[in-house]
């Protein structure tokens, strides 16, 4: 039987994410979102794009959670995005309330799917949406770790001019300003990145990566970015769908891993068909683990906000 994906929030993240997914036949789609016509109209239209992609992936969209019914994954792009001059910890209340809204009605629907947040402040929706959902945390996933080292990886390979797929990084933390992206495990063929470039030219990508969000922002100055944001969401659905076992960073509720406890933030982990089968436990130097601790209390502050 095929896989069933379904995506809430048919804006651009969500849409594009229903694009990436199908367009590799990874599952059928479901794109559900309140806004009545325009998933239906995304969905309809990628469902024409098919026969050129050779791809039989079925995509539609609705209204009626009802079609949602077994997703094997349920992922939640829905919320506002933010405007230049925002943070995305400023979505919070209003992005609080959509989540209350749809992580019931997807879990009634699908009650064993796996939920993939999407929405910002992520880290604190990702914790939200566990809560609300009742899942074991295995099944609720925050994605971001996936982008952020993404955004990393894209600027080494620019800087160095080398191939993409030479570059692997790594980037710890919640996703916001104080996300910890870790050089020494970043590496160009094997080679740690800080073998390759000097100090500078380290400090200066990795605050570009901190700030890739606030970049793409800033140029489109009525959203926010959605084309890696929404890669990085394939990425973690092929991982699961097909069992892969693959290590990415996303954000994971933490029970002690890491000196901390209780808290939605972006580890290491291991994605197969369970969802996150490990945290994956690297050593971090004192500076290292600093970082970590100061953007787990930027998270920490935000679910005491909003009482999660
Ligand atoms: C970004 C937003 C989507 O990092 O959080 O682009």
């Amino acid at each position: 039987m095929r896989k069933k994906v379904t995506v809430v929030g048919s804006g651009n993240v969500g849409a594009t994410a229903a694009h990436w997914i199908a367009s590799k036949e990874l599952a059928d789609v479901v794109l559900i979102d309140i806004v009545e016509g325009v998933p239906q109209g995304k969905g309809l239209d990628l469902l024409e794009a098919m026969p050129i992609e050779k791809r039989d992936s079925h995509i539609m969209g609705t209204q009626d959670y009802a079609d949602t019914a077994n997703s094997d994954i349920v992922v939640i792009t829905a919320g506002i995005p933010r405007k230049p001059g925002m943070s995305r910890d400023d979505l919070l209340n209003t992005n609080h309330k959509i989540m209350k809204d749809v992580v019931g009605k997807a879990v009634q629907y699908s009650p064993n799917c796996i939920l993939i947040i999407v929405s910002n402040p992520l880290d604190a929706m990702a914790q939200a949406a566990y809560k609300m959902s009742g899942f074991p945390r295995e099944r609720v996933i925050g994605m971001a770790g996936v982008l952020d080292s993404s955004r990393f990886r894209a600027f080494i390979s620019e800087e160095l001019k080398v191939s993409v797929e030479n570059v692997t990084a790594f980037v710890l933390g919640g996703h916001g300003d104080t996300m910890v992206p870790l050089p020494r495990y970043s590496t160009v063929a094997g080679i740690p990145i800080t073998e390759l470039m000097d100090a500078a030219t380290v400090a200066r990508l990795v605050q570009r990566t901190r700030d890739g969000g606030a970049e793409i922002v800033k140029y489109l100055k009525t959203g926010s970015a959605y084309y890696a944001p929404s890669a990085a969401v394939a990425e973690m659905v092929e991982a699961i769908l097909k069992d892969k076992k693959k290590i990415l960073p996303c954000a994971a509720y933490l029970e002690g891993e890491y000196g901390i406890k209780g808290l939605y933030v972006g580890v290491p982990v291991k994605l197969g068909s369970k969802g996150i089968e490990q945290i994956i436990q690297i050593k971090l130097t004192p500076e290292e683990k600093a970082a970590l601790d100061k953007s787990a209390e930027a998270v920490k502050e935000l679910v005491a906000v909003i009482g999660v």
